[in-house]
């Protein structure tokens, strides 16, 4: 297979290219780290630094490529918001690096899937989308986001025989959640994690969520009235 994977420089991104290298395929691995790249590029990974917020010179490189057969579209940030500040430009830098990058690879990927031998575009969001969750405004509305951006488009591409998942990860060990100061329940390894996705892709899921003993107590809170669920989160935060 001919498969892409961004954010492949770190954490998630690049167990799952490693992954899916050794397993024979052939992987683009984008990122912007270029010693990480380097590294990729030492295992026999196809590498190429590419900024995603950067539309034009991210459409110019993918317009290299021929075609893709699976597109993981995985790179993104996570910043908290700390009241009493409210700073919008924290909104802005997370909702640009999450939902516009992931537009950006959209565009740029679609092309090429529409060669792809039995095309699959998944794009990962966040179980963070489930429940409004302390601090997250910022992270959890761009994951949302996502969330929609990517089930829209599955029904769309429906039609053109592309499929469409989402990937919903709880808490996996990577560089992005060592920064966190807080508890993270049932935290994965990123082997852990690559498997789980690797295994939800091969099956076609709509949806990729995991460690399921955290993704679906999640799904069963998110059932609650907001008003219910506002008092538990604010219980769990301060109890
Ligand atoms: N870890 C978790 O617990 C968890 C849970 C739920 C969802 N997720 C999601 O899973 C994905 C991967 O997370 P992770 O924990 O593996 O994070 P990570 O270790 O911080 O890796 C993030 C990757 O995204 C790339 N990236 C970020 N912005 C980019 C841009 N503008 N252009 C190109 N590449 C960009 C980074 O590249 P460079 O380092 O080269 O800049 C890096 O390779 C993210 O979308 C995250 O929101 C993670």
């Amino acid at each position: 297979m001919k498969i892409l994977v961004t954010g492949a420089t770190s954490g998630i991104g690049r167990q799952l290219a490693i992954d899916y290298h050794k397993l024979k395929n052939e992987v683009w691995a984008i990122g912007r780290n270029e010693s990480q790249l380097n590294e990729l590029e030492s295992l026999g990974l196809h590498t190429a630094r590419v900024d995603l917020n950067d539309r034009e010179a991210s459409l110019a490189w993918f317009a290299g490529l021929t075609s893709l057969d699976l597109a993981v579209l995985n790179a993104g940030t996570c910043e908290y918001i700390d009241l009493p500040d409210f700073d919008s430009r924290l909104v802005r830098r997370v909702m640009r690096g999450n939902v516009e990058s992931m537009a950006v690879s959209i565009e740029g990927v679609l092309p090429l899937l529409r060669k792809g031998v039995k095309p699959h575009l998944v794009g990962v969001g966040s179980s963070a989308a489930y429940v409004p969750l302390p601090r997250a405004e910022a992270y959890g509305a761009s994951k949302a986001a996502v969330a929609y951006l990517i089930d829209a488009l599955r029904i769309d591409l429906q039609r053109e025989g592309i499929d469409v998942s989402l990937v919903s990860p709880g808490f996996v060990k990577t560089p992005l959640t060592d920064r966190n100061d807080f508890p993270m329940p049932f935290r994965v390894t990123v082997e852990e994690a690559s498997f789980a996705i690797r295994q939800g892709i091969a099956r076609r899921r709509a949806e990729v969520h995991f460690p399921r003993r955290f993704t679906l107590p999640l799904k069963l809170l998110a059932w609650l009235p907001r008003t219910l669920w506002s008092r538990l989160a604010q219980y769990m935060v301060n109890p």
